[in-house]
């Protein structure tokens, strides 16, 4: 009996040792890993910036101010007292999406996505006066799974700077190589709309020497589609098209 019950104490020492080990792991990694989300984060942005600085941190704070828009009225808005999953600098597209009060659904043709934010972050990277640059959350469907990117466009708001794809689950070597640096380089001084103001981007087997074209990728018809309609929706009338043409005109403040 006495020995059942020195038994069992061992065996319940043992757990509550265990149980604590864990849990004082977990809560300590959590912390390390929002660290590293925060860091990617700010990585992925300042590179589709064309910045590749020493210290991120640093360079984000300096460089970088970022801002909400209400896609329905095409204005920032100001996300005091909204969730951490709809604050720019820690924004969620998933959960945001997911919200009752502050995601939507949007018709299945659309994006391939169920649904949206209604607010999404923008980032605008400082200028000597004004801005340089100004990059836009893009995420869309491919063949497999959902892409997750950063669109830079020049200060015309007009010729593309630069695109990454920093999650996306296609096939390697296939629909992969949209996250190939040699890939999104071609994207560089291209332009997304034309002289009137309509979303012109194309992703076109051989299409680079259009000044609207990106090279599709071969092997990759599915993936290249999800890229194309992903980009043209985010720059279109239902996503940032109309907050960028006030923005344009000098209507609206940033
Ligand atoms: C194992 C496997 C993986 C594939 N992965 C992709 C992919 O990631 N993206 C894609 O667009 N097509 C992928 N495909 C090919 C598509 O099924 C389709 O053949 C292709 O998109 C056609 O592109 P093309 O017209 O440029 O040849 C994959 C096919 C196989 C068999």
């Amino acid at each position: 009996m006495l020995q059942t019950a020195k038994s069992l104490l061992v065996v319940l020492g043992v757990a509550l040792v265990c149980s604590f080990v864990v849990t004082s792991a977990a809560v300590l990694l959590e912390e390390r890993q929002q660290h590293n989300l925060r860091l990617e984060r700010i990585r992925n942005i300042l590179k589709v910036a064309g910045l590749m600085p020493d210290d991120p941190f640093a360079a984000y704070q300096k460089y970088i101010e970022a801002r909400l828009v209400d896609l329905h009225r095409a204005r920032t808005v100001d996300p005091a007292g909204l969730p951490l999953h709809l604050q720019p600098d820690t924004f969620d597209f998933d959960k945001a999406a997911r919200d009752p009060r502050y995601g939507e659904p949007i018709p299945p043709d659309r994006l391939g996505l169920k649904r949206r934010p209604r607010f999404m972050p923008v980032y605008f990277v400082r200028g000597d006066a004004d801005f340089d640059k100004l990059i836009l959350l893009i995420v869309g469907k491919g063949l497999w799974s959902t892409l997750y990117g950063y669109l830079a466009l020049e200060r015309d708001l007009v010729t593309i700077a630069g695109i990454v794809f920093y999650q996306q689950g296609e096939t390697p070597g296939l629909g992969g190589e949209i996250a190939n640096p040699r890939w999104q380089a071609q994207w560089r001084g291209k332009r997304a709309y034309d002289d009137r103001g309509r979303v012109a981007i194309r992703l076109v087997k051989g299409g680079a020497a259009s000044p609207y074209g990106v090279d599709a990728l071969s092997g990759a018809t599915l993936t290249t589609r999800g890229v194309e309609r992903a980009v043209r929706y985010w720059l279109g009338p239902e996503g940032y098209g109309p907050y960028l043409a006030r923005l344009r005109s000098g209507g609206v403040p940033r």
